[in-house]
């Protein structure tokens, strides 16, 4: 059993979904949050660099005494995570699309993915998406500019409403059902894509999955924490992205924000 921090990292502000999550579900966990907003987007990057960066925030959460990492980066998780896991030895959790639930109740056989370069051409979205493409049309989306736009501020402005339009109008008239969310700043979005939606179409994010999979990797390896006093939230940044933060945490903060 372990006091020890569960250590998050993302190329910026949008991985805080997950922490969210994580805080939810693991209350008394202390956590440790990496936002590399200096480096975002990630998603346009090569392999090599997306592996570099992501070596890099490890090796910082690890300086800091992490017993587990979560890679709140679905860029940086299906680009580097088997590197990661062969590299260092505490365990890692890891975030893809969730493409399987979308798959396999799709009504209309058509199914929308809006995510990043990096993770759309990633060989583990790939290896995913072919198990589950059978008999169904996947319409594959780069979401160019919404992380910018969401690490700037401009989570509601009609800039987003125009680039989302654009990006889900070859899915709507593919007549798809369900909308899988591939980047952690997109659960962000929700409210809007919501608006944009018609109802019948379904939206899908990871997060709940992704803490629930670090619970039970905690529990795997006896590190839960069983102390119930108020947890440490540190988070670490290096731009100034405080006040983003906090308006998408939506909280009076229990966190501590930290410049490195
Ligand atoms: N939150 C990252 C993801 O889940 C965004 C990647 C980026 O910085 O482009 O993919």
């Amino acid at each position: 059993m372990s006091i020890q921090p569960i250590g998050i990292f993302d190329s910026g502000v949008g991985g805080t979904s997950i922490w969210k999550e994580i805080h939810a579900l693991l209350p008394y966990e202390n956590s440790i949050y990496l936002a590399d907003s200096i480096n975002a987007p990630y998603g346009p990057k090569g392999k090599d660099k997306i592996i570099a960066l992501s070596i890099k925030n490890t090796e910082f959460l690890l300086e800091k005494n992490c017993k587990l990492i979560a890679v709140a980066c679905n860029t940086a998780s299906t680009n580097a995570i088997t590197l990661l896991r062969k590299k260092y030895s505490v365990p890692f959790i890891g975030i893809e699309p969730a493409i399987k639930p979308a798959a396999l109740n799709t009504k209309t056989k058509a199914i929308g993915i809006l995510a990043t370069k990096g993770t759309l051409t990633s060989a583990l979205f790939h290896n995913t998406s072919n198990l589950y493409s059978n008999g169904i049309t996947i319409i594959e989306q780069i979401g160019e500019g919404i992380v910018q736009l969401i690490e700037s501020g401009k989570l509601g402005s009609t800039e987003m409403e125009t680039l989302l339009k654009s990006y889900l109008k070859p899915m709507l008239e593919a007549n798809i059902d369900y909308l899988v969310l591939g980047c952690t700043h997109y659960p962000y979005l929700i409210p809007m894509l919501t608006k944009l939606l018609p109802k019948h179409v379904k939206i899908i994010d990871s997060g709940l999955a992704v803490a629930k999979q670090t619970q039970s990797v905690l529990e795997q390896h006896q590190l839960l924490n069983i102390e119930t006093v108020k947890p440490r939230n540190a988070f670490y940044i290096n731009l100034k992205t405080t006040e983003v933060m906090q308006s998408l945490l939506g909280q009076k903060s229990e966190v501590d924000y930290l410049e490195f």
